[in-house]
């Protein structure tokens, strides 16, 4: 029987059914997917960070389908944005990502991955909130809330919708995924999630906001990769 990724997971669940894999979480059987075949158009591939289309109603709604820039936010602003180089469908299988970008309050953690702005204060920063490092669902950014796992306030953070996992995105550090990989993240503060939320690391030509894709190891988790 060919090995395609419907019977491998059949395998592994039967696997984890039977006791022998009971070790393994789901996310860690996730990994051992193989990868999709997927054929992406190199013709259509770009490292930019552009503003996501079909965003109604968002401040970023008049940008969508430009180069992000690092002038377009004001401080604690928040905006989707796709990229597709073309490395994403060899390394992740996959043509094309979703990523949160925002611009925020400089720490000095963050120097390094992101772009600096407004004379030192502010970075622009990059977080991969295609997927929850927990069970794959979408984070998305809060300005403020209501926690129901500890009941505190907060403001600026990243919520999971599915298991209420929450990530402070002005806390850089280091985690080491389900494989024993070092990532850089942004720090889980509550939740089920095992380690906090990558961040993709940016660089800017002139002046044009870019996605580095000498880190791609760290998304690879939720079948990805
Ligand atoms: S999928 Fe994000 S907390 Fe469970």
């Amino acid at each position: 029987m060919p090995v395609t990724r419907r019977n491998f997971l059949k395998g592994a669940l039967a696997l984890a059914g039977s006791g022998m894999g009971g070790a393994l979480s789901v996310p860690a059987l996730m990994t051992l997917l193989p990868p999709p075949v997927v054929r992406c158009n190199s013709d259509e591939a770009y490292d930019t960070l552009l503003f996501k289309e079909r965003e109604p109603g968002t401040w970023y709604e008049p940008l969508a389908g430009k180069v992000a820039r690092k002038e377009d936010f004001a401080l604690n602003q928040a905006a989707m944005v796709t990229w597709a180089p073309k490395e994403l469908e060899q390394e992740l299988g996959t043509c094309e990502i979703v990523l949160t970008l925002i611009k925020l309050p400089a720490e000095e953690a963050m120097i390094e991955w992101g772009i600096s702005d407004d004379g030192g204060n502010a970075v622009m920063m990059a977080y991969h909130t295609y997927k929850c490092p927990h069970l794959c669902c979408k984070p998305v950014f809060m300005k403020e809330g209501l926690s129901s796992l500890s009941g505190g306030t907060y403001e600026n953070m990243f919520l999971c919708p599915c298991h209420l996992s929450r990530f402070d995105p002005l806390s850089i550090v280091e985690a080491t995924d389900e494989l024993g990989r070092k990532v850089m993240v942004a720090e889980l503060v509550e939740g089920p999630a095992p380690y906090g939320l990558p961040i993709v690391p940016i660089i800017e030509r002139d002046g044009e906001l870019i996605g580095r894709t000498d880190k791609l190891e760290w998304l690879k988790y939720c079948g990805q990769g």
